[in-house]
């Protein structure tokens, strides 16, 4: 079977404000050093990197005081063109959800409220016609109802159990309409059922993995961008016929973010709706 790569376009965020001020997961730990300067060379490398590949990368401005708005997956999830906002389950992030909020009105996209706290692509995943959906750590479950409602798209929920992957993006990579990569003990035993079920083709990740982030990785159905450390997830990859392309993202990690945390994809409306 032949892979074929789509142009994407991204929204990201310069980590110009970027820090480790707070811990609101186990990778943040606010009395390690984190290196500005080498955060946003590697976010530069990042973005440069799907420019080379052909992609379209839109910039939103970063705001004082935020130091996790680069995660720009956080901050809405685009679907058919039609956008849903996000609620932060920290209030140490609250305030990202409107700036990216009027990014998208200011843009002419039509935006949903969210009822329920839901972190945009951090745990919601776009696989073919489905959304799969993560919660057990940042988004609620009710949000998978709401996201349903909104998308018209049949919504499957994927319960997360270990506080390290505590976003799905964290756990499991979209490679293609029909293939994910993921690591199967970040998850509940229904949930490792349903994705057995679901994907049997699918690409099983390894700890060492999961724990540089390798899973954290953009993909636009035949280039695969992932941490560089990440060498065994890679390998299987192009085992698989992908082209992977290792980028460093160090600092970015020690705020629990990877490739995949500062990129969103804004999906427009396809012909056929
Ligand atoms: N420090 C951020 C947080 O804990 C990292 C977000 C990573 N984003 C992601 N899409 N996984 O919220």
């Amino acid at each position: 079977m032949t892979l074929d790569a789509t142009r994407r376009h991204y929204l990201m965020c310069r980590p110009t404000y970027f820090a480790v001020e707070y811990a609101i997961n186990p990778w943040m730990d606010p009395s390690a050093p984190v290196d500005p300067a080498l955060a946003m060379a590697q976010w530069e490398t990042l973005r440069r990197t799907f420019l080379d590949l052909g992609h379209t990368v839109e910039e939103i401005e970063p705001v004082p005081g935020l130091p996790d708005m680069v995660f720009a997956a956080n901050g809405a999830t685009v679907v058919d063109g039609e956008v849903l906002a996000v609620q932060f389950r920290d209030p140490q992030r609250a305030d990202e959800a409107p700036a990216y909020r009027s990014w998208f009105e200011r843009a002419g996209y039509p935006v949903h409220e969210a009822k329920y706290v839901n972190e945009g692509e951090g745990d919601i995943l776009l696989v073919g016609g489905m959304l799969l959906a993560g919660t057990g750590f940042r988004t609620a479950h009710a949000a998978h109802a709401q996201l349903q409602e909104v998308f018209g798209r049949p919504v499957v929920t994927l319960q997360l159990v270990d506080p390290r992957f505590y976003h799905l993006d964290t756990a499991l990579c979209v490679l293609d309409d029909r293939t994910v990569a993921y690591l199967p003990e970040a998850f509940s035993p229904g949930s490792q059922a349903v994705l057995r079920r679901l994907f049997p083709d699918a690409v099983l990740a390894d700890i060492a993995d999961a724990e540089v982030f390798g899973l954290n990785a953009v993909s636009d159905g035949l280039n695969v961008v992932l941490p560089a450390q990440a060498t065994g997830l890679a390998t299987k990859l192009r085992e698989r016929g992908y082209n992977t392309i290792g980028v460093d993202l160090s600092e970015l990690l020690k705020a629990g973010g990877g490739p995949k945390c500062c990129t969103l994809v804004l999906r427009e409306r396809e012909a056929s709706k």
